[in-house]
């Protein structure tokens, strides 16, 4: 007998508890951000090790701050960090389905369907939905309407009150940076100011950054601005480095000063030659060498970070000079104007004007950080959702018009079918469902009465009705402006479907021991112990 073929410390479990196990932890994945689902979802409050809180309602940041450690979970969760980044947008909704999927293909577990014939259904259906997307999908091509994509992203996400504003401002930094319809949305640069209030947060044809002048003897605006970017630390000793000198005469202290302000002098000298009037360096700056550079008329800006020193580089055209000793006048950029400006206590620097037009910066202003930080991602799922607009100008109506009718034309699809696939189609189907039901769960309204609605309406050949949780009414979405990009919805099943498919064809897991304790935040789910 061959007992023994794996080492002893690994953990084994087979055939149905080992769907079981991995179907559950999914679907706690999912119910986990369930109730943040739609408009009148709730937010979670995550707090780390260090007692750092984070405020939200974004699907994937929930996910990635729970540090999730079940390996079936993880999967899933690897569906909302893939939605995130093709989109920016429908984290929560392709984790739902996902696990949707799961909980319904254990019912026809349950039913001794074999898994190759459900996962087989799956796929049918999977391919069939996108196909169907595609004709549901609607061409957009105005300001107006991409406005409305942008504001559908936003709204239930603290920022509701001022997504016309915010639309407004996501639209037109996306236009700014787009090159034939196509966008780097690392382009849009966000910068985050606490002070005032969120109302106050604009769209800036500039690159700015939240750091003031180092020194107040610089001069607070410089126009026609030749802008050196340095990398290294304009000091001799770095705050890192701790030195040891030993001198035995006032003459030999003096020469090492001497010796040392030489050294910054030269330093300064180089600047100077190189005929830069701004500064922007990566590292700190010695006092002496600010009140030089003061004195010559220099505006300069001390540790800034790497990023935004390539987003300057990007903006001016200038170079990040890595050895001051050889910088010279090509390494600079340029701008109209740099200049501090104030509001509150602390000051920002404006690079204004820059030698690329499409230099641009989203500065987001607000009373504490926790709430400028998800105004933020509330922006960056809008970006998301706009440039995948404007890339392929195709939208489907939201509040579940387009999963309603998707899943009504997946069972007439289904019910073409002979095989036991058939029913997998079936399950497919309805887990689509539960985007709507959710969203009438969330805002207190009766699930079933909501989807018996939706489902008369859309038998009644009302393709866009949804639920329009402005006034809680079944209505017309597309009408309605409650808009999403086509490639939000296609993404989500695309990726739900496939981790689905890929969990429920598992029956054998061997899991090696942990050498550490268990740290998963998820209890007792974090292993198959
Ligand atoms: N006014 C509205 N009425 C009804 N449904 C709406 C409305 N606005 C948006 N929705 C719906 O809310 C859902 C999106 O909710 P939400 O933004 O919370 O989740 P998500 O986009 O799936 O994930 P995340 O934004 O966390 O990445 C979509 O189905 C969308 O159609
Ligand atoms: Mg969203």
């Amino acid at each position: 007998m061959v007992d023994n073929v794996m080492n002893e410390e690994a953990n084994r479990v087979l055939g149905r508890d080992a769907q079981r196990n991995n179907i559950l932890a999914a679907r706690v994945v999912a119910e986990t951000v369930k109730t943040t689902l739609g408009p009148k979802g709730m937010d979670k409050m995550l707090v780390d090790r260090a007692g750092n809180i984070i405020v939200t309602n974004d699907g994937v940041t929930i996910l990635d701050e729970m540090e999730i450690e079940h390996p079936a979970a993880k999967m899933v969760v690897e569906i909302a960090k893939t939605q995130e980044a093709e989109v920016g947008d429908g984290t929560t909704t392709a984790v739902m389905l996902a696990g949707k999927l799961l909980e319904n293909g254990e019912k026809l577990l349950d039913m001794k369907i074999h898994p190759t014939i459900i996962t087989r259904g799956y796929r049918w259906a999977a391919d069939k939905a996108q196909e169907i997307l595609k004709e549901l999908a609607v061409e957009i091509n105005s300001k107006e309407e991409l406005m409305k994509v942008a504001e559908t992203a936003m709204t239930g996400k603290g920022v509701e009150y001022l997504k016309e504003k915010f639309g407004e401002i996501i639209v037109d930094a996306v236009d700014i940076v787009a090159e034939n319809k196509k966008v780097e949305l690392e382009d849009i640069r966000i910068e985050k100011h606490k002070g005032r209030s969120i109302e106050d947060s604009e769209l800036i044809q500039g690159i700015v950054i939240d750091k003031e002048r180092i020194n107040l003897e610089m001069p607070v605006r410089v126009d026609e601005a030749r802008i050196a970017l340095i990398e290294e630390a304009l000091e001799v000793r770095g705050p890192e480095m701790e030195a040891k000198i030993s001198v035995s005469t006032p003459d030999q202290l003096t020469s090492f000063l001497g010796r040392e302000d030489a050294m910054l002098r030269e330093k300064v000298d180089a600047i100077k030659g190189s005929g830069a009037n701004v500064v922007f360096v990566q590292k700190g700056v010695d006092e002496l060498v600010q009140h030089y550079l003061a004195k010559a008329g220099i505006y300069a800006v001390r540790r800034v970070a790497k990023s935004d020193m390539q987003n300057l580089a990007k903006a001016t055209g200038g170079k990040i000079v890595s050895k001051l000793s050889e910088i010279s006048r090509e390494d600079l950029g340029y701008a109209k104007f740099v200049e501090e400006r104030k509001d509150g206590e602390e000051g920002m620097t404006y690079v204004m004007g820059c030698l690329n037009p499409k230099a641009l910066t989203i500065l987001i202003r607000g009373g504490t950080d926790h709430v400028i930080d998800e105004v933020e991602r509330a922006m960056r799922d809008a970006l998301g959702d706009v440039a995948a607009t404007l890339k392929d100008s195709k939208i489907v109506a939201g509040g579940g018009a387009v999963e309603i009718e998707l899943s009504k034309r997946l069972k007439e699809y289904a019910s073409s079918l002979n095989g036991r696939e058939r029913l997998a189609v079936e399950e497919f189907a309805s887990a689509l469902e539960f985007i709507p039901v959710t969203l009438a769960e969330n805002a207190g309204m009766d699930p079933i009465d909501v989807l018996t609605e939706l489902r008369a309406a859309h038998d009644a050949g009302n393709r866009d009705y949804g639920l329009n949780l402005f006034n809680g009414s079944i209505e017309d979405n597309l009408a309605n402006g409650i808009i999403e990009p086509l490639r939000v919805k296609t993404q989500a099943i695309a990726s739900a479907s496939e981790v689905a498919i890929m969990i429920l064809r598992i029956d054998d897991v061997i899991a090696a021991k942990k050498s550490v304790g268990n740290s998963g935040k998820l209890g007792n789910m974090s292993g198959y112990d």
